[in-house]
C-alpha cells in the first residue's frame, strides 16, 4: 500500500499542503460535536500524528476509532493548530483491523511486568517502542563505529565444540532422542549429530582471534547463550555479544578502544534518539541525559583489581559477601566500586588468574591476568575483556591447570604457534549497554522475547 510515513508527515515542513495516505494504529480517540481527534501512531517516531476528522464533512466506520484498531488515512498536511510540527486533515478513513475491547494494551499505565506477559503486543506501548527505536539506532552505530575505522564484520559460528569461557555455562546441542542411552559420555556423542560434544557458542572470541590474527582488526556482533543459573535482571540466556578483536593490541589498547567505542554509541544515541532519550529521562531515570552526556565527554576511571579489594574490605560490613584478595567480585561489590567510589565508569584490571578465563595474558607478577571488566553505575559489569596469552607455552601450561582437552583447541594453539602476536579484545553485553542508555532496569524489558531460566515465552 502506498503510504507516507508519519515521521516525514509530522516534521517536513514541505509537507504541508500536500495529500498523503498515512497509515497506523489508533493510539487516543476524542471526539466533540463537530470535530473529532484520533491519534496514530506507525512506529516511525516517538510522536504520533494528529488526524483531525471534520464530523460534518466526513462518513466513518466507528471502528475506526477503538483503541490498537489499524487504519489508512488520506488526508491534506496542515501546520498543527498547537505545537509545532503537523497535523492531517482527513478526508477518507479507511479500517485495516478491528481492534475489540480485550485488547490488553489499555491507556491507563500498565506495568513492565504486567507487558512481560505479552510481548508480542508491548512494542505498541511508548516504552517499548521506545526501548526498540533506541536499539536499532545503536545497533546502526555499533557497525558505523568500526566499519569507520577498518575493522571488519565477523559472523563467528553460533554452533561449537569449544567452551571459550569455560565456566561450563554451554547449553548442549544434540539430536538424540530424550532417552538416548550410552555407557560412557564419549560414546554418547559419538552417535550424536556431531560426533563430539557440541553447544551453543558462550562467545565468538576464539574464532575472532582467528580472524584477528589475518585481517588485524575485526568485531563480533551477534547472539552467545548461556545457560547459567541467575535469574537476575542482567542475566539472559540469549543474549547478544559485540565482540572486537585486535591483532597488535594489548591491555592499554584494548581499554582506550573500549571507552572511545562507548562514547561513540552513546553521542549517536544522543543525536539521533533525543524524543526517546528525554522521554526514558521523564518516566524512566530523571537525568538520564545528563548522565550520558557527561560519561560522553569525561574520562572513564581505571583501577586495578588489587587496588579494588583494598577499597572494598574497608567496606566488608556493608556486603553480603566479604571481600578479600582472591575472591571474584559480587555485583554489590561492582556496584560499591562504581556507584559509590568513581561514581563513574570503571575499568577494573588485572585480576587474580585463578578467577578468569585460560586465555587471558599472564602478567609478570605470577598470581594475576592482563584483564578488564567496565563497571558501570546502576548496572555493574556491560564489558569483560583482556589481552590475550599470546605465548604457546604458557596458555598450554594454563589450559592443563585447568584440566582442558587440548584437542578441542588446536586451532586455538595454532595461533600461537604460526607467528603469534600481541592481541586483545572485549565483549560487550548489547542488553546491558541498552538498559545503561534508557535506564530501564531489567534485561527482559530490552528484549524481544528474553530467554532465561524457566523462561521461553
Ligand atoms: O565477560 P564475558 O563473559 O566475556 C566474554 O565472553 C569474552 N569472551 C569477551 C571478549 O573478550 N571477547 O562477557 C562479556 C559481556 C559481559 O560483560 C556482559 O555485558 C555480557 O557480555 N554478558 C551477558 N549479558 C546478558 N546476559 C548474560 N548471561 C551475559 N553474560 C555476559
Ligand atoms: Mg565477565
Amino acid at each position: 500500500m502506498k503510504h507516507t510515513d508519519i515521521k516525514n508527515v509530522l516534521f517536513n515542513a514541505d509537507m504541508v499542503g500536500s495529500n498523503v495516505v498515512v497509515c497506523g494504529w489508533v493510539r487516543t480517540f476524542r471526539d466533540s460535536a463537530q470535530v473529532a481527534f484520533l491519534e496514530l501512531s506507525d512506529g516511525s517516531s516517538f510522536q504520533k500524528l494528529q488526524v483531525v476528522i471534520d464530523k460534518n464533512a466526513l462518513q466513518f466506520d466507528p471502528e475506526c476509532t477503538k483503541l490498537g484498531a489499524s487504519v489508512a488515512v488520506k488526508g491534506t498536511v496542515v501546520k498543527a493548530y498547537k505545537g509545532t510540527g503537523n497535523e492531517l486533515n482527513a478526508a477518507e478513513i479507511a479500517l485495516l483491523g478491528k481492534c475489540p475491547p480485550e485488547y490488553p494494551i489499555q491507556k491507563k499505565r500498565t506495568t513492565l511486568e504486567f507487558l512481560r506477559g505479552i510481548p508480542h503486543l508491548r512494542l505498541r506501548t511508548n516504552t517499548f517502542a521506545a526501548v526498540f527505536r533506541v536499539r536499532s539506532v545503536a545497533a546502526q552505530a555499533v557497525h558505523r563505529y568500526f566499519h569507520e575505522r577498518g575493522y571488519y564484520y565477523i559472523n563467528a559460528p553460533l554452533i561449537t565444540a569449544s567452551d571459550c569461557e569455560g565456566a561450563g555455562e554451554m547449553f548442549r546441542v544434540t539430536t538424540r532422542p530424550w532417552n538416548a542411552v550410552a555407557k560412557t559420555e564419549e560414546e554418547y556423542y559419538k552417535n550424536d549429530f556431531f560426533g563430539v560434544k557440541a553447544g551453543l557458542s558462550v562467545s565468538g572470541q576464539l574464532e575472532g582471534e582467528v580472524a584477528a590474527t589475518a585481517l588485524g582488526k575485526i568485531y563480533t556482533f551477534g547472539p552467545s547463550f548461556r545457560a547459567e543459573n541467575s535469574n537476575t535482571t542482567r542475566h539472559l540466556a540469549e543474549f547478544w555479544h559485540i565482540e572486537p578483536e585486535i591483532a597488535f593490541a594489548e591491555l592499554p589498547d584494548v581499554i582506550e578502544i573500549a571507552e572511545d567505542m562507548l562514547k561513540y554509541l552513546i553521542r549517536a544515541l544522543l543525536e539521533e534518539c533525543p524524543d526517546e532519550l528525554k522521554f526514558f529521562d521523564s518516566f524512566v531515570e530523571k537525568g538520564l541525559i545528563e548522565k550520558l552526556e557527561h560519561v560522553a565527554g569525561s574520562d572513564f576511571a581505571v583501577c586495578s583489581y588489587t587496588e579494588a579489594i583494598e577499597i572494598l574490605k574497608k567496606e566488608n560490613a556493608r556486603f553480603q559477601f566479604p571481600v578479600e584478595w582472591g575472591s571474584d567480585l559480587q555485583s554489590e561489590h561492582e556496584k560499591y566500586l562504581t556507584e559509590a567510589v568513581f561514581k563513574r565508569p570503571v575499568f577494573v584490571t588485572d585480576y587474580p588468574k585463578e578467577i578468569k578465563s585460560f586465555y587471558m595474558k599472564q602478567n609478570a607478577d605470577g598470581r594475576t591476568v592482563a584483564a578488564t571488566d567496565l563497571l558501570v553505575p546502576g548496572i555493574g559489569e556491560i564489558i569483560g575483556g583482556s589481552e590475550r596469552e599470546a605465548d604457546l607455552n604458557k596458555l598450554v601450561a594454563a589450559m592443563s591447570e585447568r584440566g582442558m582437552d587440548m584437542n578441542a583447541y588446536r586451532q586455538y594453539l595454532d595461533l600461537r604457534r604460526f607467528g603469534s602476536v600481541p592481541h586483545g579484545g572485549f565483549g560487550l553485553g548489547f542488553e546491558r549497554f541498552v538498559m545503561y542508555c534508557t535506564g530501564i532496569e531489567n534485561i527482559r524489558d530490552v528484549t524481544l522475547f528474553p530467554r532465561s531460566v524457566k523462561n521461553i515465552m
